[in-house]
């Protein structure tokens, strides 16, 4: 079945933090659709794709370290969007062939106003670009069998943003996320509901609301924020990496229990020690100061992080079945 976009309660992409693990505990607490992390479209060509059947996973394989530059597996293949960072449609239509058949949907990039995207023509920067943006998803529509999204930032003004997006649109994407932010303003300016339900009215395909995490603390308030911005779905980033439970429509789940839930994702799909820490970490956030914290952030292996939430023998069960079953594509050095 193909994806549709009405309707829909989504994880946002976040560098780090939209692996493998959190996707799926994403999904298993109710969102309807899942972003990657936004993965850069060179690096991404330098991968190769191996189904890895001790772990039932489809895996891209970094070629030059033989880091895992991309994990899927079945549970996700119909909700995942794959997020591409790129500035040229050639390689963003070689990297999207390469995963046309694992994922659901491939969404570009197109509001990032960190230094290394801008300065790579990615991110916000196409948005300054607009024929080039135009023709990057306008290539992948007309080649790919898989719906084609973007995600953008808004302009100073209602009029401007609406402009740009009527051109993004016309290249026959399918949804377009909007962040309600521009590109200047940063996570603790307001979102400006305005502007994105002002072009919500006015154009054809599912907007998707993004933004609000700041006010939104329960799953009552993604539908307050999908009301004002008067879209018909709603994308969530922080609310997630703090508390991924927040997609529960029977409300939010204890941290540690959240916790532990992301611990076993990440353990069942041998995730990297590395990447497990950090979004612990953001899980975390000021509590990294109590000595439960502190003694968390020692911690350098599965082993060590597992036993702080009474998950030592899960993890050393798997990890021991694995090592027997002769799992190979493991995560390489910490980096
Ligand atoms: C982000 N954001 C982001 N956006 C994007 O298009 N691709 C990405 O890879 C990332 N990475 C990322 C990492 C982290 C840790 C955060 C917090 C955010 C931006 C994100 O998707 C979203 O647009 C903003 O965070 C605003 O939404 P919320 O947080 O108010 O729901």
């Amino acid at each position: 079945m193909m994806i549709t976009y009405e309707n829909k309660i989504i994880l946002a992409p976040m560098v780090r933090i939209g692996t493998l693990p959190m996707r799926l505990l994403a999904l298993r607490y109710g969102a309807d659709i899942v972003y990657t992390e936004e993965l850069i479209d060179w690096k991404f060509m330098r991968s190769k794709r191996r189904y890895n059947d001790i772990l039932n996973t489809v895996d891209f394989i970094d070629q030059t370290d033989g880091t895992i530059v991309f994990r899927t597996c079945s549970e996700e293949k119909e909700k995942v969007v794959l997020q591409l960072g790129t500035c040229d449609a050639d390689r963003a239509l070689k990297v999207a062939q390469m995963v046309e058949k694992d994922v659901a949907a491939i969404d570009i990039n197109m509001g990032c106003p960190k230094e290394f995207s801008i300065k790579g023509g990615m991110g916000v920067a196409l948005l300054e670009e607009t024929d080039k943006a135009y023709s990057i998803l306008h290539t992948l529509v007309t080649n790919l069998s898989i719906p084609v999204t973007c995600k953008i930032r808004i302009f100073e003004t209602a009029e401007e943003t609406l402009n740009v997006v009527k051109k993004l649109v016309s290249a026959g994407i399918k949804a377009i996320a909007i962040h309600g932010r521009t590109r200047n303003e940063r996570p603790q300016h307001a979102v400006h509901t305005d502007i994105i339900r002002y072009v919500a009215d006015k154009i054809s395909i599912p907007v998707i609301a993004n933004g609000g995490s700041k006010e939104i603390e329960n799953y009552k308030d993604i539908l307050k924020f999908k009301q004002m911005t008067g879209c018909t779905s709603v994308m969530l980033a922080r609310a997630a990496e703090w508390n991924c439970s927040i997609f529960r429509k029977e409300g939010l789940l204890p941290m540690d229990t959240v916790i532990k839930e992301y611990l076993k994702l990440a353990v069942d799909y041998d995730n990297s020690p590395s990447n497990t820490k950090y979004c612990v970490q953001n899980i975390l956030r000021e509590l990294q100061e109590t000595p439960r914290g502190r003694k968390f952030l020692e911690c350098q292996t599965m082993e060590q992080i597992c036993a702080i939430w009474d998950l030592e023998e899960y993890c050393c069960e798997k990890q021991s079945k694995y090592q027997k079953m002769g799992i190979q594509g493991r995560w390489q050095v910490t980096p």
